[in-house]
């Protein structure tokens, strides 16, 4: 997989497919979340015909990247959406997601969040608990109708990536095990106010291998025929998202090698196979595009460059660690590479973008673009140190377009109330 297919240099000046980074930038301002329309129509494709040979429904993870024209990009290819929280779920209908393929993901959802998927018709509820089963029986109850549910299964399978995304394991928070899911399925079938329509597993992010989606899937594998025996059918195969991109150097299987991984265990299965990809889909479609600041070496030798993004727009970094690339949005010629640190203007010093990297070096008011900003980029930012969030642009072609405006302090403040007594 290349890794920006659709970003590239023509004569030393970047651009998102046929529009030029810099002349965005300059209507738009800095920092700037700029993605590429046709970088996320090539993912789906990838995934759909990777998963054509069976009968499958890609659930868009919405937690990726919320914004609604993205959303509606996805949607109108025919995708559903994974949602966690009555936010997704409304963010979901609103876009247009048909709720016959939505499924609600998640460890704590509350009772308001059940009663709106119920009353929205949505096709499944994903559920981790037995004390979770019983709330939605009992709200399904209320509301005179049936539920629609599927035990998340934790098959106890080591992602290899990083610890904070590993949900699949029996240490995390998430599903239940092999013997509590025969259990759950027992009472399930027993409750009157559901209807058991299928199971469910997700076992991380970020997954660069395809052994674990196998070994989970051969775990899954055996609860299905055992569930069968007992007269329990399952429409709805949902085997998460997780799988990985190229953010760096990392060698990523090709979309049909996940696809061989995932379906040779759950060879001859009946049922529709779903899938939850999110940063498949969206995470190498979007630069995040900041100015360099200022440029300043330290006492021991260290050059920082300070640019005008921070942790409160891009989080991965300083979060996870995480490597994204970061390229400059004009080469010029002459420029020689340096070794620096790559810093926001946010007051902590885990606010770094980047540690001793090689990039050219910067001139105030050049600017960079930071890559693969597409997932839980824009979806995990924060106003920290009353910073408004970055404006989002979608580059379709040769137009660009607004999609998303930047936060001005009055949408910052806007909620916040002065108790009289202060005033
Ligand atoms: N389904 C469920 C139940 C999930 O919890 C997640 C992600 C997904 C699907 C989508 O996973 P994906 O295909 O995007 O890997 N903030 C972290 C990632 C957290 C993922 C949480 N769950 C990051 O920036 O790497």
């Amino acid at each position: 997989m290349t890794k920006f297919t659709h970003f590239t240099y023509k004569e030393n000046s970047l651009y998102c497919e046929n529009s030029s980074i810099k002349e965005i930038v300059e209507n738009y301002n800095t920092p700037l979340y700029i993605y590429s329309y046709q970088s996320i129509l090539d993912q789906y494709q990838l995934l759909e015909e990777a998963f054509n040979p069976w009968k499958n429904l890609l659930c868009y993870a919405v937690k990726a990247n919320t914004n609604k024209a993205i959303l509606k990009t996805l949607f109108n290819l025919g995708a559903g959406a994974d949602v966690v929280s009555g936010g997704e779920l409304s963010r979901a209908l609103m876009a247009g997601c048909d709720p016959q393929k939505i499924v609600f993901s998640g460890v704590g959802k509350t009772e308001k969040e059940i009663e709106s998927g119920i009353k929205n018709n949505i096709l499944q509820f994903n559920v981790e608990s037995e004390q979770e089963l019983d709330a939605i029986n009992n709200i399904a109850k209320q509301l005179g109708k049936k539920a629609p549910i599927a035990i998340r299964v934790n098959p106890d399978v080591d992602p290899k990536t990083h610890p904070y995304i590993s949900t699949g394991l029996k240490k995390n928070k998430f599903g239940v095990n092999h013997k509590q899911a025969l259990a759950l399925y027992a009472k399930a079938s027993t409750l009157n106010h559901l209807s058991i329509t299928g199971i469910s597993c997700h076992i991380g992010s970020q997954i660069t291998e395809t052994q674990p989606f196998y070994d989970a899937m051969v775990k899954i594998r055996e609860l299905i025929d055992n569930l069968e025996k007992q007269n329990i059918t399952l429409n709805n195969i949902d085997i998460g998202g997780g799988m990985g991109i190229p953010y760096n150097q990392e060698k990523i299987p090709a979309a049909h090698d996940y696809a061989q991984a995932i379906m040779t265990p759950l060879d001859g299965v009946k049922g529709t196979i779903i899938l939850e990809p999110g940063r498949f889909l969206v995470g190498n479609s979007a630069a995040l595009i900041t100015k360099v600041l200022y440029v300043k070496p330290s006492e021991e030798g260290l050059l920082f460059t300070i640019v005008d993004s921070g942790f409160n727009d891009l989080m991965r970094p300083m979060l996870y660690q995480a490597h994204h690339d970061i390229i400059p949005v004009t080469k010029e010629a002459t420029t020689k590479d340096v070794i620096t640190n790559i810093e926001g203007p946010i007051c902590e010093s885990s606010d770094r973008f980047a540690k001793e990297r090689k990039i050219p070096l910067q001139k105030q008011n050049d600017y960079l673009a930071i890559m693969s900003a597409g997932a839980y980029g824009s979806s995990m930012s924060s106003t920290y140190n009353s910073r408004g969030r970055p404006a989002e642009v979608l580059v379709k072609d040769n137009l660009f377009f607004l999609i998303k405006k930047a936060d001005q302090l009055e949408d910052i403040i806007k909620n916040e109330v002065l108790p009289d007594f202060l005033n």
